[in-house]
Formats: structure tokens, sequence, C-alpha cells
């Protein structure tokens, strides 16, 4: 009798790993559907310039989009970037590379229209309907941001460079069948935002432009927000190198910018990065003016003073 329910149960977990198995396979070309936004380039030169501030500065988008050496003195000098993609993240569900930003028709972004890439950015879907990896938390940007940063890019120069497919292995495979899905706004996106040194441009900056609460907050394996608002918590780990932990910014006595005068925060930035193999984007950062820095600094003193969580490494 026994034996009888041992069988039943390997026919049973067989005929449930098959399921999978297919459901998987089914799912790895699934497509999503999301509103066009209105947002189209323009050619203001105004405009432009504050596209390029945003994604070579506090935006960061040259951090990933681009795999070109010497990338960081590039961008702490002011100078410019090619945004030629290919950087690739090596991660344990597969190789994933960044695309080519620049308008090239064939293998950029010139096939695509305005509207398409505003949907990538806010709500997290390809031109032919397949999820974007979350790997770009813009989706609150103002209208007026979004505009300034699809102007900069049209105004390129096109380069031909070939970005090779992601690969998915298993895992990611998996992930991508049943746990990620495209992630869109849940808050209301501002049409255009006032750049000034006041906390509310503070935030903005600190959780949409410059994602610094993505990386100083606590999340679990598959990118949940656990822990308190920016009280640190994240760990990084890079084969070969010192684990590092992403820092408490909250205003406790316990917090890394305890004590930090305004000009202490903005001269950090100034330094650029300290820790060769640390995932902040410092060079970018450098870019911020003293007034975004400073919003920056006076929004992480409105937040609730708070320790850091538990960290297991
Ligand atoms: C942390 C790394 C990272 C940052 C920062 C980043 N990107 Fe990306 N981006 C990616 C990756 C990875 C992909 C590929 C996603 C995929 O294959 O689904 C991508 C894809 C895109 C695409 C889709 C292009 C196409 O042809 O399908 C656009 C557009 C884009 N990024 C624009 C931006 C802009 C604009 C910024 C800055 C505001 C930015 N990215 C910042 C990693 C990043
Ligand atoms: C991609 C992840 C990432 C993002 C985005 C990020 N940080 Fe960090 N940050 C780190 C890591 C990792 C460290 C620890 C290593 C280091 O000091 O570079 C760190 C360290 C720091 C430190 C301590 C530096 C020191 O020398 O003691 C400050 C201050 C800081 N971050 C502020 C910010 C602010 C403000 C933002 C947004 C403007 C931000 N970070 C965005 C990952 C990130």
């Amino acid at each position: 009798m026994k034996k009888k329910i041992l069988t039943w149960l390997g026919v049973i977990i067989l005929l449930t790993l098959t399921g999978v198995a297919i459901a998987t396979g089914m799912r790895q070309h699934i497509t999503y559907s999301a509103p066009l936004p209105d947002i189209h380039a323009v050619k203001d030169s105004a405009v432009i310039a504050r596209g390029r501030h945003i994604v070579l500065g506090p935006g960061h988008c040259a951090d990933c989009h681009s795999n070109v050496p010497g990338k960081d003195s590039l961008l702490k000098a002011g100078l410019d970037v090619p945004l030629t993609g290919g950087y690739l993240f090596d991660l344990p569900f597969g190789k994933f590379y960044t695309k080519n930003l620049t308008p090239d028709k064939e293998t950029g972004i010139g096939s695509k229209s305005d509207p398409e890439l505003a949907r990538v950015i806010r709500y997290g879907v390809h031109a032919d309907g397949q999820m974007v990896l979350p790997f770009m938390p813009f989706q609150h940007m103002a209208d007026e941001d979004l505009v300034a940063v699809l102007s900069y890019l049209r105004s390129l120069k096109p380069v031909h460079n070939r970005i090779p497919e992601n690969e998915y292995n298993l895992m990611g495979k998996m992930l991508k069948a049943f746990v990620l899905k495209p992630v869109g706004p849940t808050e209301k996106i501002p049409a255009s935002v006032k750049a000034d040194t006041s906390v509310a441009y503070g935030r903005y900056l600190s959780m949409v432009v410059a994602n610094c609460y993505e990386c100083h907050t606590q999340r679990d394996g598959v990118g949940n927000f656990i822990g308190e608002p920016m009280a640190g918590g994240l760990v990084f780990e890079t084969p070969g190198k010192s684990t590092l932990v992403t820092p408490n910014l909250t205003p406790d006595s316990s917090s890394r910018i305890f004590g930090w005068s305004r000009q202490m925060f903005i001269g950090r930035f100034r330094m650029g990065k300290l820790i060769e193999h640390s995932h902040m984007p410092w060079a970018a950062f450098s870019r911020m003016s003293d007034d975004e820095l400073t919003a920056i600094y006076n929004y992480l003193h409105t937040l609730k003073p708070t320790k850091m969580p538990k960290v297991e490494q």
C-alpha cells in the first residue's frame, strides 16, 4: 500500500514539474500592455541641456548604459560619455546587457518612437510588449524631465553598436515566467518639478531620479523592500572583493551622515568614488549641483531617525 502511494506521489511530482516546465516555456514570450505616454522629444537647446544633466548626472543613465574604459573620469570631468550600452550584469539568474541609447536605427533607439521609449521608463514595457528588466526605477520622473531626457538622447550622434541578447538561465526563466512583472507608477506623476533646494525637490531626487532609496533601503532576495526607508542595510557582494553594505542615511545618531554639515555632505560628493568596487554611481553624482545636493541633504534630515537593520553577511 505504502509503495503504491509513493509511486503515485512520484507521478504527481513528475507531472507537476513537467507542467511547470511547459508553462515556463510558454510564458517566455509573454507580452504586456501599458499606456503609451504622450511624451515627445523637442529640439530646444535648454531642454536638451537639462536632459544631458539628468542623464550624465543625477539620473546616472551613463553609469549603466556605457561600457567605455575611463567612463568615470569622463563623467567627473563633466565630459560626454558614449551611451552605446553593452555593460554586462552577470547575475545568478542570467546575463543581461544594457542597451545602446544612441539614435542608431539598427542597434540603438532610432527605430523606436518617443512614446515607446517613455513607456519603457514609466511602465517597464518594451516596444514589442516584453517586460523591461527592473533595473530602472524612474517610473515617477516628471513629464518635463522625461521630455528632456529623450530630447538629449535624440540629439546624440548615432553609433552602430550591436548589443548581445539577454540570456536567462533556468532560474531566470522561472523568474521571468512567474515572478517578475513590469513595474509601473504607484503615485501621480507630476507634469513638472521645481528644481530648487527644497525638501520636496530633495525627495524627488532621492526617490525618483538618483534612486538613493533603491540602494539605501534593505531588500529581500527578489528585491522587495523590507527595511525602513533610507536606513541602509542592502548588501552588495563582488567576488574577490570586500562585501559592502549601504550605510544608514537617516538622521539617527548611528547614521553615517550624523553630524555631517551641508558642506561636508557636498564635499563628499565632489570627491567621487573612494572604494573602487562600490556600486554607488559616485562619478555621475559628482556632477550634481550644490543646490541639488543641498536639496537631498535637506530631505534626508526630515526622515524619521532610524537604526540600521541587522544585516546577515
Ligand atoms: C542600474 C542600471 C541602469 C540605469 C541606471 C539605467 N538603465 Fe536603462 N537599462 C538598463 C538595462 C539592464 C536595460 C535592458 C533591460 C532589458 O533588457 O529588459 C535598460 C534598457 C533601457 C532602455 C530600453 C532600450 C531599448 O532599446 O529597448 C531605455 C530606453 C533605457 N534603458 C533608458 C535609460 C535612461 C534614460 C536612464 C537614465 C534616466 C537609464 N536607462 C538608466 C539598465 C540601466
Ligand atoms: C547603486 C546603489 C547606490 C545608489 C543609487 C546610491 N548609493 Fe550611496 N552607497 C552605496 C554603497 C554600496 C555605499 C557604500 C560604499 C561606498 O561608500 O561607496 C554607499 C555609500 C554612501 C555614503 C557614505 C559615503 C562615505 O564615504 O562614507 C553616502 C553619504 C551615500 N552613499 C549617499 C547616497 C545618496 C545621497 C544617494 C542618492 C543621491 C546614494 N547614496 C545612492 C550604494 C548606492
